[in-house]
């Protein structure tokens, strides 16, 4: 069994809850790198096959070799490409963007959005695990008509990761700046006493005293968390 870092694990649990019993798609992974979460989902028989793709040469090259030894040469593809550039999605598939910044997800799903239609895009799921400018891809995703189907976070290596999951529904909504900042779905677990996220949190509080300096969206999101914690 391909094995994966704690940050991936999140990633992989949060694909095997995007399985659809009527629909079953493939998996696509953006900016795959060494190719590892494609493998273990075709191991797992997430799908029965999986795309990967790849900015850069070396790294497409990486995912190509691992999946061949991993015997999946047959059921995999990897394109050099830019985001989905050329991947004509499909009704049920898994699309995975994980390890990269915020503003490159929003980028690569905006191009998406135009370049298929609205029934694919609305049976397809988006697991996403920006790195950084959470706040800025969930407005975009609420704005744009998403919905969060759930959110999760880990502890790997003195760091913490957020991933969340979610689908096109078409219908534009607003978030708060308290959820575009800790996560809708973040903060009903939190409510609910999940230690993980309340850990999540505590280090995000102390992020956000720093950041609200200079940043007015986590300023008003920070307020807004005390005030409800104190409620
Ligand atoms: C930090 S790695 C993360 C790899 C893997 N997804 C993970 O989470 O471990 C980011 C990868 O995304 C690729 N990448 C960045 N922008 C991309 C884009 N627009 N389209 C495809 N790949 C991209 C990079 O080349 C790099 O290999």
């Amino acid at each position: 069994m391909q094995e994966l870092p704690i940050r991936l694990e999140m990633v992989f649990g949060q694909v095997k809850k995007a399985l659809r019993e009527d629909l079953r798609g493939r998996f696509v992974d953006v900016g795959s790198d060494h190719g590892y979460l494609a493998i273990r989902c075709l191991e797992e028989e997430i799908a029965d096959f999986a795309i990967c793709t790849e900015i850069h040469k070396a790294p497409a090259q990486r995912s190509h070799d691992a999946l061949t030894e991993a015997g999946f040469g047959d059921r995999a593809i990897v394109y050099i490409t830019d985001g989905l550039k050329g991947v004509e999605l499909q009704p049920g598939d898994i699309i995975v963007m994980a390890g990269m910044g915020g503003l490159n997800i929003i980028d690569i799903i905006d191009r998406a959005l135009k370049d298929n239609g609205f029934h694919t895009i609305e049976n397809v799921t988006f697991v996403l695990q920006p790195q950084k400018s959470n706040e800025i891809v969930r407005n975009y995703l609420a704005r744009t008509g998403f919905v969060f189907e759930d959110e999760s976070v880990c502890y790997d290596r003195d760091i913490f990761y957020n991933c969340m999951r979610v689908v096109f529904k078409g219908i534009s909504t607003t978030l708060t700046d308290e959820q575009a900042c800790y996560g809708p779905v973040l903060l009903k677990k939190y409510d609910d006493g999940d230690e993980d996220v309340a850990g999540y949190f505590e280090h995000l509080n102390g992020l956000f005293e720093v950041r609200q300096r200079s940043n007015p969206v986590v300023k008003a999101a920070l307020e807004e968390r005390k005030a409800n914690e104190n409620k």
